[in-house]
């Protein structure tokens, strides 16, 4: 079945093609945890990723030599099954570095980047501390949910008396095509999503965008990135009573096809210029693709890999839905310039609420033989 490397220059479940399903988990490392636990930790969790990753079990699991009084070292739920293109992706968020009240616990403050601090506060930002920030975080993607649950699960139970899980979330149906062998999927408002996406056939954004290069106070970020994580709930009850063409006004692109309200189909430029029968603008300039765009944003671009969510349904009776918005840049600075800008100008506010949030360092990846963060330590 498909499968990826672990092991590499790159951590895999960036610019790899996007999966169907999703598991993400932050983590708090416990107290009175010592940098050397941390280190073994990392160590544990890498071997552990580079076996579910290959389609191999932990431990003895099925192998004929079980030990009875034990508890079985791979929880089991995955055998069986095919990798379904598993990756798993390591990161570090600001708190690892330096704790909420300004603690060295690792002695890692003078190796921390100056760009990885919490996401300044956004207007309209509703964020619930509970479902924000963490120590560490594991990003799970495979084609099969149970594969991607039993990873962050067995990596959960592995991190036991070292680090416990804060929260996570789990998406389905990818919001984002990471290659342009992918068809693009749709959202939850019905709409394509991940059309203009970095694709990883573009090896001059993948470089110019994704990539970190090596900084004087941080060189072990070569070769890494900045993921941010972003959980908006999206009002569906409203959305759904928007007339057809309201919702493809906001968005800047027809519902069906995908194309740029300027005209043409899925993949022709947006021309913002471009005007209408009535004399107005063919695109809104207060649409999502408009405000999103680089052209708008002093040329920052992100390569999304978000997922969608249904969480059921609140009190009142609506679902607690949304997107799962996942993007992958070379410096926060560029996810900040666009949300800075959306938060302010973009016509879909009306129907998102951004609830959680988090920023982590994703290290660049390991060599064989070596751990996912080495390179900081
Ligand atoms: C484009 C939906 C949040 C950045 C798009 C497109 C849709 C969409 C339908 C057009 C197709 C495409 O090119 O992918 C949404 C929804 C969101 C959301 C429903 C919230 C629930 C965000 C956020 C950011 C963002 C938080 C970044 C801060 C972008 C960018 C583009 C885009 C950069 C490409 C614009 C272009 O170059 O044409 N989004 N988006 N989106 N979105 Fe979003």
């Amino acid at each position: 079945g498909l499968r990826y490397d672990f092991y590499g220059t790159h951590q895999a479940g960036i610019t790899t093609p996007a999966q169907d399903r999703l598991h993400f988990a932050a983590f708090d490392v416990a107290p009175g945890t010592s940098r050397a636990d941390l280190i073994e930790l990392l160590q544990d969790w890498t071997v552990a990723a580079a076996a579910m990753t290959q389609g191999k079990e932990l431990g003895e699991f099925g192998a004929g030599s079980a030990n009875y009084d034990a508890p079985p070292e791979d929880t089991g739920e995955a055998v069986g099954l095919p990798v379904a293109g598993l990756t798993v992706t390591i990161g570090f968020g600001p708190t690892l570095f330096s704790s909420s009240t300004g603690e060295d616990r690792f002695g890692l403050l003078s190796r921390k980047p100056p760009e990885l601090v919490n996401l300044p506060h956004f207007a309209a930002d509703d964020l619930d501390p509970a479902s924000s920030g963490g120590d560490l975080c594991i990003q799970a993607c495979a084609n099969d949910p149970q594969v991607a649950v039993h990873a962050i699960r067995n990596l959960t139970r592995i991190a036991f008396g070292r680090a416990v899980l804060k929260w996570s979330q789990l998406g389905y149906g990818r919001t984002s095509s990471t290659s342009t062998s992918q068809k693009t999927e749709r959202n939850l408002f019905g709409f394509k999503d991940g059309t203009a996406n970095i694709k990883n056939e573009n090896a001059s954004d993948v470089a110019d965008f994704v990539w970190t290069a090596s900084s004087p106070s941080s060189p072990w970020m070569a070769g890494g990135t900045y993921l941010v994580a972003r959980r908006i709930r999206m009002t569906l009850e409203t959305w759904d009573r928007a007339s057809l063409r309201e919702q493809e006004r906001v968005t800047g692109r027809t519902k069906a096809e995908g194309a740029p309200l300027s005209g043409g189909t899925e993949f022709s430029e947006t021309d913002f210029s471009a005007t209408a029968a009535d004399g107005s603008r063919a695109i809104d300039p207060q649409s999502h693709v408009a405000q999103a765009h680089a052209s708008h944003n002093g040329g920052a671009k992100l390569l999304r890999r978000g997922y969608n969510f249904v969480d059921g349904n609140d009190a009142l009776g609506r679902l607690n839905a949304g997107l799962f918005f996942i993007s992958f840049q070379k410096s926060p600075e560029q996810f900040v310039t666009i949300q800075k800008n959306l938060a302010k100008n973009d016509a879909l506010n009306e129907y998102l609420k951004h609830v959680g949030s988090g920023i982590f360092a994703i290290p660049p990846g390991a060599p064989v033989g070596s751990f996912i963060g080495s390179s900081l330590f």
